[in-house]
């Protein structure tokens, strides 16, 4: 990257203010209109080339920063993991940086063309987070251990004898066939070595952004309690879970209101 950035540094002082043809910025900073790569205003602003423009052909995009890094500020973050006691194994594991690293290996995410509905998917997945690890404050399920989460009927993904496959991570990845998966998709043991899960931050968003974009982004265009059944419907859902359920929208209606979208209809399941 480094050795990138100088050449491009060195192409603009060479042309002087003349338009650079191609950024190559990494997928979270914007190209401005002198070829320079970064993020705010001065490069995503109206005189953007390309990247996460603020406003990129006027679909919906409301002009107050419509990436995923410009919406998951890192206020909203702290927002959400300073509600989790000090004492909280999360607290000293999960970053903000590691969610957006994570997310630039998923160009779909919060990308559905409009500023609104990308605030309304990055709203539900804190929502959903939130509500998982108890504000970032567990890493792994409480008392995971002593569950057995071993489907020995799926042969695709054979549980290996000795690990055990309970929730870890932001949205508590749970089952052999998910982490097998998982781990294919990202590069990672999902089955020989599932703890890794709780132990590299980088992985572990990307086992919930996996989770996400396999299982609930395309769901989302029927409303939050879709959402909610695509997670943890089979428990929660058909008064399952009341407590649980309200919990949820409680937290995305939330977060909702903190990043400017209404919630939308159908928010119940
Ligand atoms: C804007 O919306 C129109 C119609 O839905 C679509 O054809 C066009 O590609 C969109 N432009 C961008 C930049 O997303
Ligand atoms: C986006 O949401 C805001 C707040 O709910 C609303 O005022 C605005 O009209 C919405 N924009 C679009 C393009 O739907
Ligand atoms: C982000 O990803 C890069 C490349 O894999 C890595 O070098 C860096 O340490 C990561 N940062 C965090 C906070 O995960
Ligand atoms: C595996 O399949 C058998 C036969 O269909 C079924 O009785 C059993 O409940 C299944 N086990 C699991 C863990 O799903």
């Amino acid at each position: 990257m480094a050795a990138k950035l100088l050449t491009i540094l060195l192409v603009g002082a060479l042309c002087g203010a003349a338009v650079a043809q191609n950024c190559g910025c990494a997928s979270d900073q914007c190209c401005s209109k002198y070829g320079y790569c970064g993020t705010g205003n001065d490069y995503c602003g109206n005189t953007c080339q390309s990247g996460p423009c603020y406003s990129s052909g006027g679909n919906g995009s409301s002009g107050g920063g419509s990436s995923v890094a410009d919406i998951v500020t890192q206020a909203f973050f702290d927002g959400i993991i300073n509600q989790a006691a000090s004492s909280c194994a999360g607290k000293n594991f999960y970053t903000r940086a590691a969610f957006l690293n994570a997310s630039n290996s998923y160009s779909q995410f919060g990308n559905d063309g409009s500023a609104n509905g990308t605030k309304r998917e990055i709203a539900a997945f804190f929502a959903h987070v939130t509500q998982e690890t108890g504000h970032f404050c567990y890493i792994e399920e409480i008392d995971g251990a002593s569950h057995d989460y071993c489907d020995s009927n799926n042969t695709q993904y054979p549980c290996v004898a000795g690990q055990k496959y309970y929730g870890r991570g932001p949205l508590q990845l749970t089952w052999n066939y998910n982490y097998g998966a998982a781990g294919n998709s990202i590069g990672f043991d999902g089955l020989g070595n599932p703890g890794i899960v709780a132990t590299d931050v980088l992985i572990s968003f990307k086992t919930a952004l996996w989770f996400w974009m396999n299982n609930v982004h395309s769901v989302l265009d029927q409303g939050f309690g879709a959402t909610i059944r695509a997670i943890n419907g089979a428990v929660e859902c058909n008064g399952g879970n009341t407590p649980a359920v309200n919990a949820r929208v409680g937290y995305y209606e939330d977060y909702c209101s903190q990043l400017g979208v209404s919630p939308g209809d159908n928010l119940t399941c």
